[in-house]
């Protein structure tokens, strides 16, 4: 492409970007205007609650939640989980990342397909609406996609492949049925906007409607009373009063219209309606105004408020009926109604790996076996092999006893004294993976494929995922000897460096032990596959020098961790908020119990009435790292937007 051309592509853009006209899609600025956000956002939180009534109902447990619009993302999530074992720490992250996912597409289609008509039930296209919204897409197209890595999942591009390739209700049904819920969110955001236009597009709500339309949701049935192509629709507003310019005649006959609607050209079809507003130029043409209800400023602003309850209405039945198509247990996970976390491992299978892969296999069956039934079991399993020059093939499964047999089938063999292909095996898993799940990587040898390096570091960006190396017998000495020229298999520093600064990308840790050792540094797994895990404080200080590190505990945090990983020789001592202070040579003090297993040291803090700033002083002039976890239904969750100026002045994903 010519750098002129890309300017104008440019340009056009940003102009579309500048020109939404819908309900305004994430903030809104004219007072108390709902926006395409909230609709989607109390929809989703409706329909959830109702699901987990029935739920409930049907397994004898009690749900006293009432279900209107004060619903909140922490009240359902609360009121779901009331399955039993409600004692342990809820989080929210999930469903209120999915939801905002939800929201973010459903903005999108206000730049992506800004100047498609039937997105926006724009120009009485509803033949064509009701098929954006219930059309299928080829289910080979589907396949094609899911080639796609889902690494992308937060960004721009996968979003807008998505949004072009996957259409309609029976795509985000397919997705789901098939447990790629990410795609099924993306598409559903997208649908939602456009069924939720339709109520402040046309005039629906002026023909005196009081529920939605259901058939817009029913490819099977036909759109009746639409207004004809010559059929006129609309007069004048006067002196800017829109109030009553919807034609006598059409009212009366109950014939259904939208809005004409463009940026560029004032043409419409004589005597039509327009969308209205200072953006579209037909409404500055015979008849002049428009019926738009997208906020209360707009030229029916005053039915602003009935069109986006019918539109909150009409997303709950659509929610209903993918629900009914897919089942409770799915629906609920397209939701992100999920408390837990994916157990994903990456594990070397060459000769001398048999040790470490025993263990793998042990501390994930007792994370499976203690966790089966309760709401803290893992919603996924993902296993990626490697070895060289070979790795893969990915299994991923919410099936915890196929993720079973496939562990068990896993064997030491080959590789012998070259390096293996870890980063290609890491690649795989952090493809499929969804974003901020922790994966682990079980390995004792350099890695062949370093130069996936800055690939693996994007990857982790993007899809804010953790990864923690459990390296074994990572040789003390700076260099690795070779014997005879045969280069040996044992790791050197400069060997783990590699892992090291990987994890330290992610928020993970390099924990470097014996094989004998493996055993007890698999707790660090277990740590991570609790509930609302939450990371308070992390440093990597590299070269190491001596430090003071502060992290500040509040009362919502419990079972608070701290990862001390360095050489033998560091030293530390830790400093609770009201002055108690314990030294690495106590293993069991006022503040902590201290293990020790290889590089890694492991605090099991006592943090309870001591919330306050606590100090952990370091002593070590080597590299080192200080990690603070603990569970708490308090996190941080962010999303990357950019602002644009404009009609409405909006940010989008
Ligand atoms: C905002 O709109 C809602 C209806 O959705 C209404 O109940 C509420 O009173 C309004 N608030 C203000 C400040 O106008
Ligand atoms: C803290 O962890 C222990 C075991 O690791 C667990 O039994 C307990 O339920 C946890 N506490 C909370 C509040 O989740
Ligand atoms: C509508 O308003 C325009 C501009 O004021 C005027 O030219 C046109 O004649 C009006 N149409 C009718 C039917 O009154
Ligand atoms: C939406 O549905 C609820 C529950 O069915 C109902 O109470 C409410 O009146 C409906 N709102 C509109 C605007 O139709
Ligand atoms: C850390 O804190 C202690 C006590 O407050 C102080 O003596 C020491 O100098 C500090 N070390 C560094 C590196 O700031
Ligand atoms: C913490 O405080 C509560 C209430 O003040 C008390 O019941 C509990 O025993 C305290 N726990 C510890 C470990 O001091």
């Amino acid at each position: 492409m010519s750098q002129t051309v890309r300017m104008v592509v440019l340009v056009v853009l940003l102009l579309l970007v500048d020109h939404t006209h819908s309900f305004q899609p994430l903030f809104s600025s004219k007072g108390n205007s709902t926006t395409h956000r909230d609709i989607t956002q109390r929809a989703v939180l409706i329909k959830t609650a109702q699901v987990c009534r029935d739920i409930a109902a049907e397994e004898g447990w009690g749900f006293s939640l009432t279900i209107d619009d004060s619903l909140t993302v922490e009240k359902v999530q609360r009121a779901c989980s009331s399955t039993g074992t409600s004692t342990s720490v809820l989080s929210t992250v999930r469903y209120q990342t999915s939801i905002a996912i939800m929201y973010f597409t459903n903005a999108l289609v206000d730049v992506v397909f800004a100047l498609s008509e039937e997105h926006h039930f724009d120009d009485e296209t509803f033949t064509g609406g009701r098929d954006v919204i219930t059309a299928g897409t080829a289910v080979k197209t589907q396949r094609t996609l899911y080639l796609f890595p889902q690494f992308l999942m937060n960004s721009f591009t996968y979003i807008y492949l998505c949004l072009l390739m996957l259409k309609g209700v029976f795509a985000v049904k397919s997705s789901v049925k098939q447990e790629n819920y990410g795609a099924g969110r993306l598409v559903l955001g997208q649908v939602c906007h456009t069924l939720q236009d339709f109520y402040s597009h046309s005039n629906w709500v002026e023909l005196g409607n009081k529920s939605p339309y259901a058939a817009l949701i029913k490819p099977d049935q036909t759109l009746e009373n639409l207004a004809g192509p010559s059929v006129p629709t609309c007069r004048n507003c006067t002196d800017g009063n829109c109030e009553n310019n919807l034609l006598p005649d059409l009212q009366q006959q109950g014939l259904l219209t939208s809005g004409y609607f463009n940026l560029f050209s004032s043409e419409k079809p004589a005597g039509k309606c327009s969308h209205g507003g200072s953006f579209d130029k037909t409404s500055r043409k015979d008849p002049i105004g428009g019926i738009s209800k997208d906020d209360t400023g707009s030229s029916h602003g005053s039915l602003h408020h009935q069109a986006a309850d019918l539109a909150v209405n009409a997303t709950v039945e659509l929610l209903e009926d993918i629900r009914l198509a897919v089942g409770n247990k799915k629906f609920l996970q397209l939701m992100g109604l999920s408390q837990s976390t994916v157990l994903c491992f990456v594990i070397d299978t060459t000769g001398s790996m048999s040790d470490d892969i025993a263990e793998a296999k042990r501390v994930s069956f007792e994370i499976i076996d203690s966790k089966r039934g309760t709401q803290q079991e893992p919603s996924a399993y993902i296993l990626v092999p490697f070895n060289d020059p070979g790795f893969g093939p990915l299994v991923m499964t919410t099936n915890a006893d196929i993720f079973k047999d496939s562990i068990n089938a896993l064997t030491a063999s080959g590789g012998g004294d070259i390096p293996e292909m870890c980063l290609s095996g890491l690649q795989l898993a952090l493809t499929a993976a969804p974003s901020t799940s922790e994966i682990f990587v079980f390995t004792d040898a350099p890695a062949k494929d370093a130069h996936l390096k800055s690939t693996i570091t994007a990857l982790i960006e993007s899809s804010k995922s953790v990864v923690t190396f459990m390296l074994t017998d990572v040789l003390a000495s700076r260099r690795r000897r070779s014997l005879q020229g045969v280069r040996p298999r044992a790791m050197s520093q400069a060997d783990a460096q590699l892992y090291r600064d990987l994890a330290r990308a992610s928020g993970g840790q390099a924990i470097e032990v014996t094989k004998d050792d493996l055993s007890k540094a698999t707790t660090v797994i277990e740590d991570s596959s609790a509930s609302a895990v939450v990371t308070v404080f992390q440093v990597v200080s590299n070269p190491g020098k001596p430090d003071n590190f502060s992290f500040t505990v509040d009362g919502s945090l419990k079972n608070m961790t701290a990862y001390i990983t360095g050489k033998s020789s560091l030293t530390f001592s830790i400093t609770s908020a009201t002055g108690v202070t314990q030294s690495s040579s106590e293993s069991s003090g006022p503040l902590a119990t201290l293990t020790t297993t290889g590089n890694l040291r492991r605090l099991s803090l006592n943090a309870e009435n001591q919330t306050g700033l606590w100090e952990i002083s370091v002593n070590s002039n080597d590299p080192y790292s200080v990690k603070v976890i603990g569970q708490s239904s308090v996190n941080f969750i962010y999303n990357l937007v950019e602002a644009h100026e404009g009609a409405h002045g909006d940010y989008s994903l």
